[in-house]
C-alpha cells in the first residue's frame, strides 16, 4: 500500500530510528555537536562560504545533517552585528503594539491568549515600515547559505515574530509546515511518498532576537525524529509524546544566533520559566521554488464562470458527487495557502478553508451565484497580504 495509516504508527519502531548518535567527524565544519546537534560558528565559516568549493561541501554537510542525520543545525552568531537584531525588535515591538491597538489582544491559534504576541507576515511589516532596517536585516549570506543547502536556488523567503512571555507553555510536539498543518485525516489522503517529499519543500529556521537560555523555553527539538515516515500521523499519540516528553534536547542560543532544521523534526517551543525574558524571535519558513504550478490560473473567475451551470445539473441530479468533486479540483484552489494568517486564520482545523471547500459548501447549501461572487471575493481579500 502506498498510504500510511495512523494505525501503523509504531513507537518501537520510533525509538529504534532515534538510537543513533552524530558523530564529530559527520560534521567536520562544525565547532562542536551538542546533544546531536552540530553547532556551527559562523565568523569562522566566512572563508568557505566564499570558496566555491569548500562551501558546497558546507551546504552539503547542511544538508546531510537536516535530512539523513540529527534534522537539526544551529548556526551561532549568524548576526554577528547584534545592533541590526536590536533595531529590527525595536521595530518588530512597536508593530506588535500598534496592532494591537488596532484590534485589541487577540488570540493566537497557536498558543494559548496571552502567552504570547505574534506578527504574522514581519517580512512584509519590516519592509513596509523601515526599508533601510529591512536591508540590514535581510541581507544575511549565512542564512541564504542555509536556505540554498536545503532548497536550492529560487527559495521564497516567509517570516513571523513570536514574542513569549515569562510564563507562556511549551507546545505540544508537532510537525511544521506543510503536512504538519493538516490534520491527521487529510494527511492519511496522500499517499506515502507525500509524506517524503513535504519535508524538502520547506526549511523551518528561527532568528534568536535576545539571549535564550534553557530556562526561557528555547525551542525542545527530538534529533533523528525527522527520519520516521509515518511521524505526520505520529505526533499527535501519545506514547510519542510521551516519548518526546522525555528525550528532547534543547540548545541555549544567543542574540544573533539561529537554529534551522528539516520541518519534519519533532519539536516544541519550550515552557518560559523565567520571570524577564521576553523571548523574541523571529521565524522563518522558507519555500521551494517548486512549490509552484506552470500557469497562473484566475481561479476565482473560473469558478465564478462554471458555477451556474454546475448548479443547474446539480440540482438537475445530473452530475454525480465523484464528478463534482473531479470538476472542482481542476477549477478551484485546493489549498489554503499561501494566506495572510492576519486575516484568514483556520477554522475548524488547522488550515482555513479552501476554495474548492468553498465552492463545495455553497453548492451544498443552494447559495446563489451572488453569494458565491460575494464569498469567493471575501476569501481573496483575507488571502491577500
Ligand atoms: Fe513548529
Amino acid at each position: 500500500m502506498m498510504y500510511l495509516q495512523t494505525s501503523d504508527c509504531c513507537i518501537e519502531e520510533f525509538k529504534t530510528l532515534l538510537n543513533d548518535t552524530l558523530r564529530n567527524d559527520e560534521v567536520p565544519f562544525a565547532a562542536e555537536v551538542v546533544s546531536n546537534v552540530p553547532v556551527y560558528n559562523m565568523p569562522e565559516l566566512q572563508q568557505a562560504l566564499n570558496d566555491s568549493t569548500e562551501r558546497k561541501k558546507l551546504l552539503s554537510e547542511w544538508a546531510n545533517v537536516m535530512l539523513n542525520r540529527s534534522g537539526v543545525v544551529v548556526l551561532r552568531k549568524t548576526y554577528e552585528d547584534t545592533g541590526v537584531i536590536d533595531k529590527a525588535s525595536e521595530l518588530f515591538l512597536s508593530l506588535i503594539n500598534q496592532e494591537k491597538e488596532q484590534s485589541g489582544d487577540k488570540a493566537d491559534h497557536f498558543a494559548a491568549k496571552g502567552s504570547n504576541d505574534r506578527l504574522w507576515n514581519s517580512l512584509q511589516k519590516l519592509a513596509k515600515t523601515n526599508p533601510a532596517a529591512f536591508i540590514d536585516y535581510h541581507a544575511n549570506p549565512n542564512i541564504d547559505a542555509v536556505c540554498e543547502s536545503w532548497l536550492g536556488p529560487g527559495y521564497q523567503m516567509t517570516a513571523q515574530i513570536n514574542l513569549v512571555h515569562p510564563g507562556g507553555k511549551a507546545q505540544q510536539p508537532h510537525r511544521d509546515y506543510h503536512m504538519g498543518f493538516q490534520t491527521a485525516d487529510t494527511c492519511e489522503q496522500y499517499p506515502s511518498h507525500v509524506h517524503s517529499l513535504s519535508p524538502v519543500l520547506t526549511l523551518q529556521g528561527a532568528i534568536a532576537h535576545c539571549d535564550m537560555p534553557v530556562e526561557s523555553g528555547v525551542t525542545q527539538l527530538l534529533p533523528f525524529s525527522q527520519r520516521y515516515q509515518a511521524g505526520y500521523l505520529a505526533y499527535r499519540l501519545e506514547p510519542f509524546k510521551e516519548y518526546f516528553k522525555e528525550n528532547y534536547v534543547q540548545l541555549g542560543l544567543g542574540k544573533g544566533d539561529t537554529v534551522f532544521f528539516n520541518p519534519a523534526l519533532f519539536h516544541a517551543a519550550g515552557d518560559n520559566k523565567t520571570a524577564n525574558i521576553q523571548r523574541l524571535a523571529n521565524l522563518l519558513q522558507i519555500s521551494s521554488a517548486y512549490g509552484r504550478s506552470l500557469e497562473n490560473v484566475d481561479r476565482e473567475s473560473l469558478c465564478k464562470w462554471v458555477y451556474p451551470e454546475l448548479q443547474k445539473r446539480h440540482n438537475a441530479g445530473s452530475i454525480t458527487a465523484a464528478q463534482t468533486h473531479a470538476l472542482l479540483a481542476a477549477t478551484a484552489e485546493g489549498y489554503s495557502f499561501p494566506t495572510s494568517m492576519d486575516t484568514d486564520p483556520p477554522v475548524g482545523g488547522l488550515a482555513p478553508e479552501t476554495q474548492h471547500q468553498l465552492v463545495a459548501r455553497c453548492l451544498k447549501n443552494g447559495a446563489s451565484v451572488d453569494q458565491l461572487c460575494a464569498e469567493l471575493q471575501a476569501l481573496t481579500l483575507k488571502q491577500r497580504a
